[in-house]
């Protein structure tokens, strides 16, 4: 559905751009988040004192929590810069070794999307991590040979949605994993009104508490909301984000009370009306729901079963009376059961 719609990529560069320009750049502009943060600076300040690059870490959590936003802080507090790529974009061997090698000693390489990193790729990350060295085979059959390359002192930030897709070998290789949570509506009307002075642009406490509590606790969205917002009160002459401006902008983006978007109703209805309720495997709810099966499993689902409305069992996904009540299905079920 998505790349039919002509906007969709111009969406996307214009949420990016927005995304660098709201990114905090200093620690203490990094909102919630604290036990993470505790154990980070502790971290931190122990591997500077002895001159060491920070241990591994990797950092899991649904999308738009802040993720690679921190491992950008990190290399600023460790006064180091960051190489940025993804589990996708290595695709052979001599792509890890060609970003490896080229890295200045404590330089931090952060891979997002880890879990995509083949099996092959993985394994001669084992020994970089561990021992800093690279073993590369030369030629094939019988002349084949292995060289082994020595490596600089680097840390690796990895950062995954789906923590549970790693193989262990490779999470155990991280000296400290910290998982992300979803942000309190505290820390989001704080994020809110951040950023709402980084944009100029004003907004009045019932306006960021009403986009705190619509924006799935999370700071993407509620930056991404932020923008329709401003842009819904300039259109219509209005100074300010006012509750007003944020109730119309939420309408017309068709977001509910609970911060739910149309997919998420979508998926909970293709549960109910094609599967009866669950329990139903990703592949089959994407195929139904005409939605990836990562954006599913990424976005949506986890702040679908964040709110209790869809529970994960070993069968499947399932929707509970919750989902059945908040789509005002209650009164309807026997009969779309039979139906
Ligand atoms: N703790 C935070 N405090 C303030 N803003 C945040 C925080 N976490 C994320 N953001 C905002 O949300 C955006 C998305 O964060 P990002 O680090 O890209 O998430 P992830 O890598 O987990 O998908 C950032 O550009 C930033 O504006
Ligand atoms: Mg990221």
């Amino acid at each position: 559905m998505s790349n039919q719609d002509p906007t969709a990529g111009k969406a996307r560069i214009d949420v990016q751009g927005l995304d660098a320009a709201l990114r905090p750049r200093q620690w203490h502009e990094f909102v919630g988040q604290e036990r993470i943060k505790k154990n980070l600076r502790i971290l931190v300040d122990a591997a500077k004192g002895r001159s060491d690059p920070v241990e591994h870490i990797l950092l899991g959590g649904p999308a738009g929590l802040g993720k690679t936003t921190l491992a950008h802080l990190i290399a600023r507090e460790m006064d180091t810069t960051v190489r940025v790529t993804s589990g996708p974009a290595i695709e052979r061997v001599g792509d890890l070794a060609a970003l490896l090698t080229n890295l200045q000693p404590r330089e931090i390489l952060f891979i997002d999307e880890v879990h995509r990193l083949s099996k092959l790729i993985e394994e001669v990350l084992y020994p970089a991590m561990e021992s800093r060295v690279l073993d590369i085979m030369i030629g094939k059959g019988p002349s084949a040979r292995t060289i082994q390359l020595e490596l600089p002192p680097f840390t690796l930030i990895a950062a995954t949605t789906r923590i549970g897709m790693l193989s262990s070998p490779l999470r155990s290789r991280f000296g400290n994993t910290f998982r992300f949570e979803f942000y309190t509506p505290e820390e989001l009307v704080r994020i809110l009104t951040r950023s709402a002075s980084v944009l100029g642009v004003s907004m009045g406490a019932d306006a960021a508490a009403t986009l705190a509590r619509s924006c799935r606790a999370t700071p993407r969205v509620a930056n991404r909301l932020l923008k329709r917002c401003r842009d819904w009160a300039q259109v219509h002459g209005n100074t300010a984000i006012t509750s007003a401006v944020v109730s119309q902008t939420l309408a017309l983006m068709e977001i509910d009370a609970q911060g739910l978007e149309p997919m998420d109703r979508r998926i909970m209805s293709v549960i109910i009306e094609k599967f009866a309720g669950g329990p139903v495997g990703l592949q089959a709810l994407a195929a139904a729901s005409a939605e990836e099966e990562e954006t599913i499993a990424e976005v949506y689902e986890p702040y679908l079963m964040r709110l209790g409305f869809i529970e994960r069992t070993p069968r499947g996904r399932m929707v509970t009376e919750r989902a059945y009540a908040h789509l005002g299905l209650a009164a309807q079920r026997p009969q779309t059961l039979l139906g």
